[in-house]
């Protein structure tokens, strides 16, 4: 469906649960967060449900999130279910990897054959205190697992200053070896932790630090693609993109809408507002359909996030799931 801006709206992420096994520095705040009740928290048969709905609406791609995807009990039967429902051309998930020597091979069987894994840091203890307490030699076996099954992978890091920046450049040497597509993001400041607030390094600064160690070259990116700017390193079996929220955001070819675990739908990762599905969820597929246009109908041009950070709205991306 076109949205009233003129984008095709195709790709739906799902966050299935707002628990993870991780409480990253730039998602969750120190004390964490309140947890959704279990009574609270949609069914797998209502995220089908909304999907079927969404598939008449032209959404083929969907992109399963949490907190923590793997975490959510049934998660693989899930999946597998979301696969074969017709219309569905891809079903991607994201995760912090942690669960992936176990679950890497179901995942390729129930049809994922695409995953983004978050990880900040390459040095066990940075990685540690980013994620505070996780285990960077348990992601890295998780990755060795998901490559064995066949998964294609990107890799996630948000780039903070000073704790991670200096690993811009060894970060993008995986792309050098591995077929992997290497993702530096730009910290979006969803969580009001003071020292956190100030370490935004821009994609510009990024690209700057990239450019000096090595010969990069501009690239397309692919079908229902996201918001990396991709870029190949010459001679690399993979790539390496640059995500900026902040400093130039990619509004005008956004192609997506979310539902967060307790079925709030959301136009917009970053501006404020959603509609409650659930309530649509016992009426007719017609309504349900309704209601999904009704949000894409509201997509806005763009987001302002920068003035909304003005106002008291923080929120914890483990409540939407990026
Ligand atoms: P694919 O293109 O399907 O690979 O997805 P992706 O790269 O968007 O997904 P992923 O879950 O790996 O998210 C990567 C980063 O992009 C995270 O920091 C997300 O918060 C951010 N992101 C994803 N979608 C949006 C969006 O619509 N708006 C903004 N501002 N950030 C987004
Ligand atoms: N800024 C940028 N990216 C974030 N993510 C979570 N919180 C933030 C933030 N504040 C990323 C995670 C994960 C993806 C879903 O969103 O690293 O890879
Ligand atoms: Fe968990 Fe992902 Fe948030 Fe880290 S960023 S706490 S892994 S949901």
């Amino acid at each position: 469906m076109q949205d009233n801006h003129g984008r095709n709206i195709n790709y739906l992420r799902l966050s299935i649960t707002d628990r993870c096994n991780l409480r990253c520095r730039y998602c969750m705040p120190a004390d964490g967060v309140v947890q959704k009740s279990c009574g609270e928290i949609l069914r797998y048969e209502q995220f089908l449900q909304i999907v079927e709905a969404a598939v008449k609406l032209g959404i083929r791609k969907v992109r399963v999130t949490g907190g923590e995807p793997l975490v959510r009990k049934g998660v693989i039967d899930f999946l597998s279910r979301l696969s074969n429902i017709p219309g569905i051309k891809e079903v991607a998930l994201t995760t912090n990897g942690l669960l992936l020597t176990e679950k890497a091979q179901a995942l390729m069987d129930a049809g994922v054959k695409r995953l983004n894994v978050s990880i900040d840091s390459l040095q066990p203890e940075t990685y540690a205190q980013i994620t505070r307490g996780g285990s960077l030699e348990q992601v890295l076996a998780g990755l060795d697992a998901a490559e064995a099954a066949g998964l294609k992978l990107k890799l996630n890091m948000v780039v903070m200053n000073g704790i991670n920046d200096q690993e811009v450049v060894p970060f993008a040497a995986l792309s050098l070896d591995k077929p992997w597509s290497v993702r530096f993001i730009e910290y979006m400041p969803t969580i009001r932790e003071k020292q956190w607030q100030n370490q935004l390094v821009s994609g510009a600064d990024i690209l700057c630090e990239l450019q000096r160690h090595y010969s990069l070259k501009s690239i397309s990116s692919g079908r229902y693609c996201g918001p990396a700017k991709p870029y190949r390193i010459a001679g690399a079996k993979g790539t390496v993109g640059i995500i900026t929220p902040m400093s130039e955001h990619f509004c005008g070819s956004c192609n997506r809408i979310r539902v967060t675990s307790t079925g709030q739908a959301k136009s917009c990762l970053l501006a404020g507002g959603s509609l409650d599905l659930k309530p649509y969820l016992q009426q007719s597929a017609a309504e349900l359909l309704k209601a999904l246009q009704q949000v894409v109908g509201d997509k806005p041009a763009q987001h302002r996030y920068r003035l909304e950070l003005e106002k008291d709205v923080p929120f914890s991306m483990s409540s939407i799931g990026g």
